[in-house]
């Protein structure tokens, strides 16, 4: 049976509520991406240094997992879009970590700006079999993506 691990990351916690959906569902171990020097200022100050990060290519350093991926054949992948593609910390850690011969599902949080999430992600990962994303919309911290549509792509 095929060993299933959830990693995501979350700043404002959609992303978290998303992947423990997934966890109380499927009972899949969750980890959660951290970085090391954690995001600060006012929203709009966050979104104006993710603009750089992501302009720059900046890959921001993260805490190591408490996880042994060689353990796990599928990882669903969360990430909350920023500036039209994933988090930088997500960026950091499909850098880092070796998904070849993986199942990666990924899934977006967004405001409705997915952007080239998917793409990018697929990008990063040439040796991993990348299925299509879940794209899931809020608007602030209201899901506006239904359940059912979340609960059909989680048991699917
Ligand atoms: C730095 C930053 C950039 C964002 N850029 C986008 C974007 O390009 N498109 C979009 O639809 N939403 C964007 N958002 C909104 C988030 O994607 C959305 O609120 C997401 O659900 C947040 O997930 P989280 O609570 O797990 O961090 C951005 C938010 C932040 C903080």
């Amino acid at each position: 049976m095929s060993k299933i691990a959830v990693v995501y990351y979350s700043y404002t916690n959609n992303t978290k509520k998303i992947a423990e959906m997934i966890q109380s569902k499927t009972g899949a171990e969750v980890f959660q991406i951290e970085t090391v020097t954690p995001y600060t200022g006012s929203y709009d100050e966050v979104v104006n240094q993710a603009q750089k990060e992501i302009n720059s290519g900046f890959k921001p350093p993260i805490q190591s997992l408490k996880m042994q991926l060689d353990q796990y054949d599928t990882v669903i992948l969360g990430t909350p879009v920023w500036w039209y593609t994933m988090a930088p910390a997500v960026f950091t850690f499909l850098s880092e970590a070796d998904l070849s011969g993986k199942k990666i599902i990924p899934f977006a949080t967004n405001a409705g700006w997915l952007g080239h999430t998917f793409k990018d992600i697929k990008k990063l990962c040439p040796d991993s079999e990348v299925v299509s994303g879940m794209n899931i919309e809020f608007s602030k911290e209201i899901l506006k993506t239904s359940i059912k549509a979340i609960e059909s792509w989680i048991v699917g």
